[in-house]
Formats: C-alpha cells, structure tokens, sequence
C-alpha cells in the first residue's frame, strides 16, 4: 500500500458511518448492502465483525480502533436517497441495521506502509466518518503486543484472523497475574501453559548451557501437577510421602517449626493474648538463643532498658512535645501502658529481690506522674482522660532513676540475637518444656495447659510431624536451596498440598509464602538486583480469603491471606511475581485482586462472580465482559498490562500429557471394571491402629 491510501479499497472494506460520538463509545449506522456474515467485497473473504469484533474509523494517522459491544436493529426513518426522487410512498419507518463500539486506541500508519497500534484515543471521530473493517495485516498490527520481549506465544486471537496471541513475561509474570473462570473452564491448563510456554520460550534464547536460571514455585492443592511438566527439564516435587512410597522421585515436604515466626505459632496453636502469647514468644526467644538467656536480671536489663531508650527518644525531637496537647496526651496514656507492664514484669522477676526493687522504684515514680498530670473531664456521659503539661524536671527525673536502676544492675544492654521471629533452627521437642518453664516461674502454669496440649497433639500426628518435624534435620540454607533452587536452576517446583492435613495446610502455605518473600527481600538488599521468581497459586480462594478484621483471632486462613496480600502489595519489587487461579473470584481478597494487573477470564457463569470481574476492568470494556458466561472451554479474554489491547485468545493446546490432571474418582471405570480397585481394609486398619 507503501503510504497512499489506496482508496478503491477503503471504499470497498466500509461498512458503515458513525451517528453518534460520546468520549468512550460511538454508534454506528451500516450500510444496506453491508453483508451479514462473510464479506467478499474485499476480494477476500473478511469476516463480518461480530461482538468484540475490531472496527476501525480511518482518520489523518491512520485510523481509530474500536471494539464492536452491541450489534442490533432499529426502526429510523427512511433514509433520503439523494439523486432520486421521492417515490409516490408514504415513507415508513425503516428497520435500520446499527452497532456501538467502544474505543481502543489509535492505529497509525507508519512511513513504510506498516502500523502500530497505541492505546488511547487523541482524536475522535465525527458524525458522519466512514466505519471499516481491518484487513488481516491491520489486524495483526492491533493485536501484536509491541513490547520489548513480548514473545511467548500463548495462543491465537480468532476474532482477529487467528494471529498469534504474544506476551511479555516481565509483564506477565511481574506485575501479577490471575486467571479466573468456573471449574472445568481452562484454568489449570492456562496456568501450566503459561508456565511451560514461557521456559519453552526462553530455552531457545537460554544463552548459557544447562537449565535455566528460572524458578517457578507452584502450590498444588489438587495434587494434579505431578506429571505436567515432566517433558520439560526436571521439576522438582515434594509431598507427603508418610506410609506410601508410591511417588519415589518427589521429596518429603518439610516445613520445620523453627522455621514459623510467632505469628504463626500463636496463629496453629490458638494461643490467646494475654496470657499465653508472651509466653509462647518468650519460650521461642530463649529456644533460638539455644538458652542463652538463663540469666533473669540479664532479661530484666534487657526489658528495662528498651522502655528506658523508649522515654529517651520520646523526647528526642526536644522537650517542647511536652507541653502541646496532643503529645503529652498520648505520652500520658503510653505512660498508663508502662504502668501495667511494670506492674507484670514485677511478678515476673518476684524471685529476684534487686530486680523487684529497682522496678518497683520506677513504678511509683511512673504512677506519680500520671497521678499529678492526669485530668478528666465528663462529656456525653463518658470520662475523657488527658494530660496537663508534664514539667521537664518531673520527666527528666524518671529517665534518670531508670538510668540508676540499670547502672545498679550492670549498665544497659541492647537485646542481640535471634527474636522470636528469626529463622534459627531449634529443636521442637523442647518447646513444651520450655514453655512449661516460663510460666511455672510466672505461677501461671494453668494457664498454659491447653496450649501444651494443643502442640503436643500435633507433633503426635504421624502426618503433621513428618512435615514440620520430620527426621532428618533440615538447615536454613538447605531449605532454601532446595524449596527456591540454587544456582543450577530447577525451573519448576511443585508443592502437592493434596496429603498436608487441613489442619496445617494454611500454616503450611503461609509459613512457605513468607519465607521464600522474606529471602528474595534479603537477596536483592545484598546484591542490588531482584532475583526474579513466580509463585503460583492454585485454589487461591481457600488460601487468600476476603476475611473479616478481627485484632483477636488469628486464625491460620486470615494469616495466609495477610501474606499473600504482603506479597502482592511488594512482590514486585523483589522479583517475585505471583500467579492465582480460581474459579470464585467474589471470594478472593480484595486486596490481592487489585493487585493483579493481567486477568486471564475464563468462562464465568455465577452472577456474583462476573459482577466482581466487572468492576476490575476500566467501564468501556465492561460490555465486552458480558460474553464470558459463554466461552468455551479453553478461550479465555486477557486484560490488562500483558496484552496491548484486550483480546479473546484461543489457548494454545497442551498434550494429553502435559495436562493438570485432577483426580476426578472415576465411578463408571470402576463400576463397569474398566478399571482394578482391590480393596483391603485389613491392612488399613492394621496400620491405623499402630499409628
Ligand atoms: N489449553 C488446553 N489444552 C488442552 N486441553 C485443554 C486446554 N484447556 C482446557 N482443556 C481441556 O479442558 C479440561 C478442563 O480444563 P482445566 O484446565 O482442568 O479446567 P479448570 O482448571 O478450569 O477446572 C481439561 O481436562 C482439558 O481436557
Ligand atoms: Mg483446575
């Protein structure tokens, strides 16, 4: 076409002309003799457009894309033929034939004939504008994605002339990604398509020999991955093997205990707030240290000097927070906490005369204060409490007595070491005993009963333990070598959650989540660069739930969810990019949907559901969505960051053997015999009764 345009054939792809501009959609008027399926008149067959169908509005750069949303019938008035007279009829209202189109983008043409796509409109179309259909090279040009590495293909695009669907995995995979749809739609295909299609991809341009410096980190609830990515490299599988050697080539699953941070031990063992959370994280604090802390007035020196550098940096922005209202109100109201903490750590150190002393000094010197400076008033029948101006002379009094009681104790020492939140390996048989300890010094042994037995009932549980537990010890390093893969590269990992117990199976994911985001956090701090990996999360619904903020409770399904959104909000910018899939996308987190910038949308029937899918995609394209509960299994739209335009892509099929296969029971195999199924329940029942 080099440049000119050819304008015999504009004339002869025109379909209709544009009646009605607002800033997102315009209508379109067609012509009488506009065919109603296949178009010929181009001298090649074009495919009449039909929902979510391209149209372009040729203009001065070339020409404006829209997306066709409503095709339809109305009654006008009969159009005036001009060079003819009017007929000797009353004219009647003539059936019209009309369309809406939603824009898109502007389609330019470049110096040597070819086009580029680029989204947003800079010009719009006027009443009267010709309307065209897109030649095969325009079409291709739409939905080409132009950016830089865009070159994993993942599908074809059939509403326009079945060019090949390519996206950036940067894009993809960094900015996150959810593929949403009902069951038995195409989700867990994509999802292993995406992954294979990618490191397929890249081992053509792998510029070094080997494996690829690749890590995918699938979390396989249904345990249908096992066999997915055998033809490609050697993922590495772990599950719990306990009782059946069936799987040889996959690892024991092991989630060391040590490894959890406090959360997530107060979150399995219920612990409660009061009384049992100090204790639990004590007791994991002195296990990490590996009881390096025996010394009670050395812990009571570590207590007293973090409130004493608390007071001190109060007023390190000078003494005038003192005396404006605000400040000193909510200084008064921390000293009130002080008091209550004072009042605990001295039953706390009750066998240590000294410590009890020094403390009980600073107490009353606390209660002073508030008792000086602590006013009320009434208002609607409830007490406010606030605070006068504290005199620096009284504040100044405080810190120094404290500065006394640690100098009398020894100086003031920095707590060093592990918290109860670090990583370091410890024995778990020792984590009853311990607490056993802590609270029989505190006299709240009753306390504690339940929480003992709760963990004692989980490292009894043969499957449980072999998790968190198991017997051969596994270090930090290790763990992460294994689980997130070393220098060689393991490109796929996959987690077969479908053995965990349901008790532990949120923990599991949690404390698995965390860690590998916590490592990457620490990777790219040393080395300046994120070390890119993609976490992918089938089920995701059972695992980042809309929960409902409750500061008490911290159940283990809530404490996932937190994770993931943790995750999601910056996994970015540690390389970590994450792919969910799910078939009830309205009872996803929130959270974690907002920050997904490509949706893969499968078939969606449930009203609910395709209302959530609405609202993430902008307005002008909500219309298009209202063909979702209509696809077929294996198309699906992608929206959003990876694909210039939206498009419906027909997804490249997958072997047989390289499905997901879920373990759907096969009734009718084993009714009709298709299919062995011995049964013996003496054998289970033997080995039931001895675990
Ligand atoms: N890209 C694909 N290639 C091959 N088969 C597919 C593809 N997408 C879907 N299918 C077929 O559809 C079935 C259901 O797909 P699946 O991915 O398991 O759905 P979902 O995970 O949404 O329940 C698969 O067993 C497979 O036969
Ligand atoms: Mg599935």
């Amino acid at each position: 076409m080099n440049g000119i345009p050819d304008f015999d054939y504009l004339r002869d792809l025109t379909i209709g002309t544009v009646e009605f501009v607002s800033p997102s959609t315009i209508r379109v008027k067609l012509e009488f003799n506009t065919p109603v399926n296949t178009a010929f008149n181009a001298g090649f067959p074009v495919s009449f457009p039909k929902i979510n169908g391209f149209v372009l509005v040729p203009n001065e750069v070339g020409a404006i894309v829209g997306m066709i949303s409503w095709i339809g019938v109305e009654n006008s008035l009969y159009p005036k033929r001009t060079g003819l007279k009017d007929f000797d009829l009353i004219d009647l209202p003539f059936p019209q034939r009309k369309m809406q189109v939603n824009l898109l983008g502007t389609l330019k043409t470049k110096r040597d004939g070819t086009f580029e796509f680029e989204r947003g409109v800079y010009q719009f179309p006027s009443v009267g504008d010709a309307v065209s259909i897109p030649t095969n090279e325009e079409m291709e040009a739409i939905v080409e994605n132009r950016e830089r590495n865009a070159n994993v293909v993942i599908g074809t695009a059939p509403i326009a002339g079945n060019v090949p669907v390519k996206i950036n995995p940067d894009t993809l995979f960094g900015r996150h990604i959810a593929v949403l749809g009902n069951t038995g739609s195409g989700k867990s295909c994509s999802v292993a398509g995406l992954v294979r299609w990618s490191i397929e991809t890249a081992k053509t341009n792998n510029k070094k020999s080997g494996a690829l410096n690749a890590r995918f980190i699938v979390f396989d609830p249904n345990g249908e991955y096992s066999k997915t990515f055998d033809s490609i490299g050697k993922p590495r599988k772990f599950r719990v093997n306990i009782g059946e050697d069936l799987i040889k080539e996959s690892t024991q699953l092991q989630v060391p205990a040590w490894m959890w941070n406090s959360y997530e031990w107060s979150s399995i063992t219920q612990a409660s707030g009061k009384m049992q959370r100090p204790i639990l994280r004590r007791a994991l604090r002195e296990l990490r240290n590996g009881g390096t802390i025996s010394n009670d007035i050395f812990k009571a020196r570590i207590d007293l000097t973090s409130y004493h550098l608390a007071l001190k940096t109060h007023v390190a922005r000078g003494y005038d927070i003192l005396s404006d209202k605000n400040e000193r109100t909510a200084f008064g109201k921390r000293l009130v906490m002080f008091k209550g903490d004072f009042e605990h750590m001295i039953t706390l150190y009750n066998h240590l005369s000294e410590v009890v002393a020094g403390l009980g000094k600073t107490l009353r010197m606390i209660e002073d204060i508030i008792n000086k400076y602590s006013k009320s008033f009434v208002r609607d029948g409830e007490a406010i409490q606030y605070f006068e101006s504290i005199s620096r002379a009284d504040f100044d009094n405080l810190v120094a007595n404290m500065q006394e009681v640690l100098d009398s104790w020894g100086g003031e020492v920095e707590y060093e070491g592990p918290n109860e939140d670090t990583p370091v390996e410890f024995d778990l048989n020792q984590i009853t005993a311990q607490i056993a300890q802590i609270s029989k010094e505190q006299n709240a042994i009753q306390y504690v009963d339940y929480l003992i037995m709760r963990i004692q009932t989980m490292m009894a549980d043969i499957k449980m333990s072999s998790i968190i537990n198991y017997k051969s010890e596994i270090t930090l390093s290790e763990w992460l070598e294994t689980y997130i893969g070393d220098d060689q590269g393991s490109e796929v990992m996959i987690i077969d959650l479908s053995l965990v117990p349901s008790e532990i199976i949120h923990l599991v994911v949690a404390v698995m989540s965390r860690i590998i985001f916590e490592s990457l956090q620490r990777y790219r701090r040393k080395n300046g660069k994120p070390l890119p990996t993609v976490m992918v999360l089938e089920e995701a619904h059972h695992f980042i739930s809309r929960y409902v903020q409750n500061t008490e409770e911290l159940s283990p399904a809530s404490m996932c969810t937190q994770t993931f959104e943790r995750i999601a909000r910056e996994g970015r910018k540690f390389g970590l990019g994450l792919m969910i899939s799910s078939q009830r996308p309205s009872e996803l987190s929130p959270t974690v949907l907002s920050q997904c910038n490509t949706f893969l949308l499968h078939r969606i029937v449930n009203d609910r559901d395709q209302e959530l899918v609405k609202r993430l995609v902008p307005d002008n394209l909500g219309e298009m969505l209202n063909e979702l509960p209509v696809l077929p299994t294996g198309k699906a739209l992608l929206i959003g960051a990876a694909s210039s335009i939206p498009t419906l892509v027909e997804m490249t099929q997958l072997k047989e053997e390289d499905r997901p296969h879920s373990s759907d029971p096969d009734f009718w195999d084993v009714w009709t015999g298709n299919v062995e199924r011995e049964v013996d329940w003496k054998t289970i029942a033997r080995e039931w009764q001895v675990e």
